[in-house]
């Protein structure tokens, strides 16, 4: 939730353009409103602009200058207005800040700054941060008043300030990401890597606690607690430049449904080591549980069948929702927390409450340096690149990949299971065409106008089911509801009438013919049956075919379903990488 960005010895003399160029890369993590402050290299003074409405097309008239900071907003305290945009800026026009969280406490910090006859012109939380550093620095370096006023803030929060007297920057995290590039005589810092991977590949990930300094010199690590200076060494990242543009494809969300047919195979090729660890824990653990939010629960669902299918009861957890059944952890549980950002507040504290009663801890990610990854003992990135759409796709197939092969392992038929996933690689490139893609087109068309669709599945179809629904829902904002299909006949069948589009997915497995059976059901009351599924049936008015792929049929099951969101959502005239009122990672509670 919201994007932050900062350049420090703007390359060209423009900070402010940089900024706005960083900004467009993070649009993902919030799209009501931006704003850029640059030091006008000219007179050393700050000039802001702040505009509610995505940043995709904006240009700034913003002056020339080395250092500025930018904002895009995901609003939590404040309606969307310029007012509210970030940066925010003190009554003396020195310190300006942006903010990715929230400060719990800041109504009575607020009231106290007032008191204090502090002027304010925004009703955000973000403002208080801005006025308290202008008491401070009155008598303490900006360093040290914003390590002061960072540890009085309650919450998850991410600041960035600017002093425009020193031409400073202090960012301070705890809770939500940063991260820091340090380029050829330029320094970056953003909320993910992907705005400044075309100047540096060298990331310093901050952790909670710990703030940076950026000056024209120097970048510098420091313990917020102890205000102590930390090393600082940069690490390398594989990511390339690439990976974080559309590839010439019209969205981001299509670039990486695409990107399937080499991501679901590069999987199998990584954390080799870290799954015969894992797998060996496994091995001791009367408790195996899986969890997290969204998408990667459903990641965690299917994860629960593919265990199931080599002898091992789990079970799986909205991150949300385990709070009640945290206290069964123990030492010999192993947790899974699955999460395509590492950075989902509730998946973090399911973790978290998991590690304090003694589990085990794997974290199962795509971005790297996130905070789940730092808590976890063991990592498995799950390797898929940078995902820009707001709507997961290829993180989560890679990440269904994965617990593939960590169930497998348990068994020793980890090297099967890889053979498995790359074969299913060269399966999706093959089927992956032009063809495919207008065949989900032409079906979208016939659902463009619907209001509501039905999505049934079995088994390890039922968490396809899941996906599939949330997909239609991101991208389109059709109703689209999933059941497993057994439940249709306690009650879900008084929704279905003459011309009601069901979805039926469904694999070769043992659920086949009860999921042709639901079919029937749904058909005997007018429902229009859609198939996606490796085989065709009688029951079924359309079918999309997918590859047999076993259990790891799931995969090209929930690709025809992100093709059918996204076509619905283009026919709907949504916009696909950026569906309203969500953001890429939610880092609030
Ligand atoms: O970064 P995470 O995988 O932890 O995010 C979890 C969910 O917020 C995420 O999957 C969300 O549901 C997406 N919008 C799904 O497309």
């Amino acid at each position: 939730m919201c994007g932050i960005f900062a350049v420090v010895n703007d390359p060209d003399h423009h900070a402010a353009q940089t900024t706005l160029d960083g900004l467009k890369k993070l649009e993902y993590r919030g799209y009501d409103s931006w704003g850029i402050a640059v030091v006008e290299h000219k007179n050393g003074t700050l000039a802001i602009e702040k505009h509610i409405g995505k940043i995709g097309g904006a240009t700034t008239a913003l002056p020339a200058g080395d250092i500025a900071i930018g904002h895009t907003r995901w609003a939590t305290h404040g309606g969307v207005t310029d007012g509210n945009a970030h940066p925010h800026v003190d009554c003396s026009g020195r310190i300006v800040v942006i903010h990715n969280g929230i400060v719990e406490n800041y109504q009575e910090l607020k009231q106290m700054l007032l008191r204090r006859h502090h002027r304010f012109t925004s009703e955000t939380d973000t403002e208080v941060i801005a006025h308290l550093i202008e008491d401070r620095v009155k008598s303490e370096s900006v360093e040290t008043a914003v390590l002061g006023v960072f540890k009085n803030l309650a919450g998850s929060n991410a600041i960035v300030v600017l002093d425009a007297k020193t031409n400073t920057i202090v960012a301070c995290r705890n809770g939500s990401p940063l991260a820091a590039g340090v380029g050829k005589g330029q320094f970056f810092l953003a909320s993910d890597v992907t705005p400044f991977l075309k100047f540096t590949r060298d990331v310093v990930f901050l952790a909670d606690g710990e703030a940076v300094i950026l000056t024209a010199t120097k970048l510098r690590l420091l313990d917020i607690k102890t205000g102590k200076d930390k090393r600082l060494t940069p690490r390398r990242l594989d990511w390339k430049l690439e990976d974080a543009e559309k590839g010439g494809y019209p969205h981001f969300l299509l670039k990486e449904i695409m990107d399937q047919v080499t991501t679901v195979p590069k999987t199998a090729l990584i954390n080799r080591n870290e799954i015969a660890h894992v797998a060996r824990r496994l091995e001791r653990a009367d408790r195996i549980v899986f969890t997290a939010c969204g998408t990667a629960s459903y990641c965690a669902l299917a994860a629960t069948y593919f265990f199931s299918g080599v002898g091992r009861e789990t079970k799986s957890y909205g991150a949300y929702e385990y709070t009640p059944f945290s206290g069964f952890a123990g030492k010999k549980t192993v947790l899974f927390a699955i999460s395509q950002s590492g950075e989902t507040a509730d998946t973090l504290i399911a973790a978290r409450n998991a590690k304090a009663r003694g589990a085990y801890v794997v974290a199962v990610v795509n971005a790297r340096g996130s905070a789940l990854e730092r808590l976890a003992d063991t990592t498995l990135p799950v390797g898929s690149g940078p995902e820009i759409a707001v709507v997961s796709t290829k993180a989560f197939t890679s990440q269904l990949a994965t617990m593939y092969l960590v169930s497998r392992a348990c068994t020793g038929n980890y090297a099967r299971a890889v053979r498995e996933v790359q074969d299913l690689g060269k399966t999706l490139r093959r089927w992956q065409t032009k063809k495919l893609r207008h065949d989900v087109l032409d079906l979208a068309k016939t659902l463009m106008n619907q209001e509501d669709i039905y999505i049934v599945g079995k088994h390890v179809s039922y968490p396809a089911a899941l996906e599939v629904a949330l997909k239609i829902k991101e991208s389109s904002y059709i109703h689209a509801e999933p059941f497993a299909a057994g439940e249709l006949k306690h009650g879900v069948l008084t929704l279905i009438q003459k011309g009601t589009p069901c979805i039926a997915i469904g694999a070769n497995d043992e659920t086949r013919l009860e999921l042709l059976s639901s079919a029937a059901e749904l058909r005997a009351r007018g429902g229009t049956i859609i198939g996606i599924t490796p085989f065709t049936s009688a029951e079924f008015d359309v079918t999309v075919k997918t590859p047999d792929a076993g259990p790891l049929t799931i995969i090209p099951n929930v690709i025809v379903g992100q093709l059918l969101g996204y076509y619905l959502g283009i026919g709907r005239g949504t916009d696909p990488d950026k569906p309203r009122n969500l953001a890429k990672s939610v880092t609030v509670k």
